[in-house]
């Protein structure tokens, strides 16, 4: 054996780990000690991954795009411990994204201002549309406080009706942010389990009420259906140009196809840390600039006005109150990634890769998925319970999060669900993973495979 691979045989031995990573604090700056340690710990994982098998195990061909994140073996050791998120959100993302926040700037170094203004400029230019006609608005908070933000700015203190068409959580909650405001809103109600249909809203839209803004959610994360947004906004503008197109579009910007102009939407709203894998902090709009002039004053919130916010941010690219500076570092490195992987089509045929492993496991366990293929996206599958004695959601989900893997409860009201999230720094191997997983725990609870319903 060449001296070269015994040197590596000694460092990547699991038993001398620990007493690596202690060397490694000793010896070493904190950045590039996060680094080799997670390089450690990547072996560790990959070979880890290569042992895994399982009934399930759908084959998966190993790629380089496995996810970066260090932490498999490392739930012994106190090393820091990253669990795999297949969720909605917050969600994984990669080591260089978490990297390039370990620094401190200030709000008003050039440095940062310059990566304010990139991070604006390129959500311009990855959207599609022309910074002629639109402006990008960073705001602090979630994605919640953006669309928020987005009503709060949008429609003035008096007299505005909005139209909210709804078919889950996302959507019931603008209609609460509308109530909380003081905005008159209408609902136009779909099954959860269902795509809002446009010939009813049509219908809805031929009535008495003449409405100042409509609103719809493109991906509902709630149960995974996406919404027919761009069929929404014709009918929208047929019915009356002046009226304002809001799209909430958190989960699925970057990953979805969506055309803003071609859509006729007005007001685009997304978050940071969803399919363009920045970490939480800060969300965004996309607003045509034509709507944004009139919005001056309307604001009942001055936290939330957007239109304050982007007046500061063309002045000076500075923020009104103090930046999610560590999340916009990272979100620029987002950025790059996102450009490196193919932007939408590689981002997309990445999750779509994703949720194609895991509907193929699934179903050889028997789950069943609760909407039809037809209407379904590839950002977050709803799986319905099944009807196993054995079978309790908190206790599978416990198991599986003891295992590192993180699955998140339904949201949809009348069907009893767990969801599976197919986005983030998640690859298909990581879905092979999960899915053995997903077979140990249903076997140490005795819940009988293929499940039962
Ligand atoms: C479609 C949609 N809208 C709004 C939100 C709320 O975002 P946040 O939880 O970041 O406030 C989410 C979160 O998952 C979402 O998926």
């Amino acid at each position: 054996m060449s001296s070269l691979r015994q040197a590596r045989k000694f460092l990547f031995a699991p038993c001398l780990l620990p007493q690596v990573e202690r060397r490694l604090s000793i010896c070493l700056p904190p950045s590039i000690r996060q680094y080799t340690v997670s390089l450690l710990n990547q072996h560790q994982h990959h070979k880890k991954t290569k042992q895994v098998s399982g009934m399930i195990s759908p084959k998966v061909s190993v790629s380089p795009f496995t996810s970066s994140n260090p932490c498999y073996f490392s739930s012994s050791s106190n090393f820091w411990t990253d669990k795999r998120l297949f969720t909605p959100g917050p969600l994984g993302v990669t080591l260089n994204v978490k990297q390039a926040m370990l620094r401190d700037v200030g709000s008003r170094d050039n440095e940062f201002i310059e990566c304010v203004k990139f991070i604006r400029h390129k959500l311009i230019e990855i959207t599609g549309v022309s910074k002629d006609d639109f402006c990008c608005v960073p705001i602090q908070g979630s994605g919640t406080f953006a669309v928020d933000a987005a009503f709060q700015t949008a429609l003035p203190k008096e007299g505005a009706k909005v139209l909210v068409i709804e078919n889950g959580s996302y959507g019931k909650r603008m209609v609460k942010i509308c109530e909380s405001a003081g905005i008159e809103v209408h609902t136009q109600s779909f099954r959860e389990d269902c795509a809002v249909e446009p010939e009813v809203i049509e219908d809805a839209l031929q009535g008495p009420v003449m409405y100042d803004l409509v609103a719809i959610v493109h991906s509902e994360t709630s149960s995974g259906v996406i919404n027919p947004v761009s069929e929404v906004g014709k009918i929208v503008k047929e019915n009356n140009p002046e009226t304002i197109f809001l799209v909430d579009a958190i989960s699925s910007f970057g990953a979805v196809g969506l055309d803003i102009e071609e859509s006729n939407i007005d007001i685009f709203v997304s978050s940071a840390n969803k399919c363009l894998q920045g970490v939480p902090g800060f969300a965004f709009v996309i607003a045509r600039n034509t709507v944004m002039a009139k919005c001056k004053g309307n604001s009942r919130s001055l936290a939330l006005d957007l239109y304050d916010q982007v007046t500061q941010l063309d002045k000076t690219n500075q923020f009104r109150f103090t930046p999610p500076t560590h999340s916009m570092l990272a979100f620029k490195r987002a950025l790059e990634e996102y450009e490196e992987e193919g932007r939408v089509k590689g981002r997309s045929k990445r999750y779509a890769a994703n949720r194609d492993v895991l509907r193929e496991g699934m179903t050889k366990l028997g789950f069943q998925e609760l909407l039809d293929p037809k209407v379904a996206g590839y950002i977050i599958t709803s799986y319905k319970y099944p009807k196993d004695p054995n079978f309790n959601f908190p206790e599978f989900y416990n198991r599986l999060n003891e295992k590192d893997f993180v699955i998140y409860p339904g949201k949809v009201l009348d069907a009893d669900c767990f969801r599976i999230g197919t986005i983030g720094d998640l690859h298909p191997q990581d879905m092979a993973d999960l899915l053995v997983a997903v077979e140990e725990v249903c076997k140490d609870m005795g819940i009988k495979l293929p499940v039962q319903y």
